[in-house]
């Protein structure tokens, strides 16, 4: 499949993990990938990877932000916005920190207003669009994350509403909740508890209707779906990718 022939897409921490999966994705289908991270390192080894550009960004710096997309646009259009950019600091909330808890909200759920605002700047003129931001099944609930829950159901709010409002100029704004996907996040969690890599991986997948855990190209795909015209007539929706119900 080639959705994306002549289209421009930028992924928010696209360095790596389901981001990295993203920007993939995107570009083998045919879309000039911006791939914008705070590791620039990884930004470019995977933009080169893929034939992208890499952009330096931190999400929470609204200059930051603005610059990415700019530069995204400069290819003349914006048409996809996929906002990957996450980071965990989980602890039970009587041991959260005030930084634990501005941290974590300030790169999920500021990061994300501020790329989707930015982009559905160019895609309202444009008159087309499709923005997909992350959540997380985290969202209904998961022990040790309260920061982390608060910020992916916001996430969810912050979708729903921005589908609302820019439904009429042809810019959609879905939702993509991961449950447990291998990567350097879910690695971080079981270095925390204290498990093996391996371990965690087995005890989540016993507990998964489909028996294993997921890969970034799992969700990658979906994000894809969601991107494409395919989804022309999908918006304000969350889709859970989580191996079960
Ligand atoms: N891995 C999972 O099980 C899982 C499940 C649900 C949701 N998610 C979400 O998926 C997204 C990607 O996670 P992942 O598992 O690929 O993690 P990852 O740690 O592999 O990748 C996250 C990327 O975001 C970048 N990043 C972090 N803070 C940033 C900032 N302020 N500005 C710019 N870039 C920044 C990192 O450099 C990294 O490249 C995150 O939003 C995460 O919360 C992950």
């Amino acid at each position: 499949m080639r959705r994306f022939e002549g289209r421009t897409a930028l992924v928010t921490g696209g360095a790596r993990g389901i981001g990295a999966a993203t920007a993939t994705r995107l570009a083998e289908e045919g879309a000039h990938v911006v791939v914008a991270d705070f590791d620039e390192a990884a930004a470019t080894e995977t933009a080169e990877r893929i034939g992208g550009r890499a952009v330096r960004c931190d999400v929470t710096s609204r200059a930051d932000v603005e610059a990415a997309v700019a530069a995204a646009a400069e290819t003349g259009r914006l048409d996809a916005l996929v906002t990957c950019a996450g980071i965990i600091r989980d602890n039970l909330v009587h041991k959260m920190t005030d930084d634990d808890w501005e941290a974590v909200i300030a790169t999920h759920l500021r990061g994300t207003f501020l790329a989707a605002q930015a982009a559905q700047a160019h895609m309202t003129e444009q008159q087309s669009g499709s923005i997909v931001l992350i959540s997380s099944t985290s969202a209904l609930g998961n022990r040790g994350q309260a920061n982390y829950s608060a910020a992916k159901a916001g996430i969810q709010g912050l979708a729903k509403t921005l589908a609302i409002e820019l439904g009429r100029f042809d810019v959609r704004v879905n939702c993509v909740a991961p449950g447990f996907i291998a990567t350097a996040m879910t690695r971080q969690t079981a270095d925390r508890i204290g498990v093996s890599f391996e371990d965690f991986q087995t005890a989540v997948a016993e507990q998964t209707p489909l028996r294993r855990v997921g890969r970034p190209e799992d969700v990658s795909g979906v994000i894809a779906f969601l991107c494409s015209d395919d989804a022309a007539y999908v918006t304000g929706q969350v889709i859970y990718v989580r191996g079960g119900p």
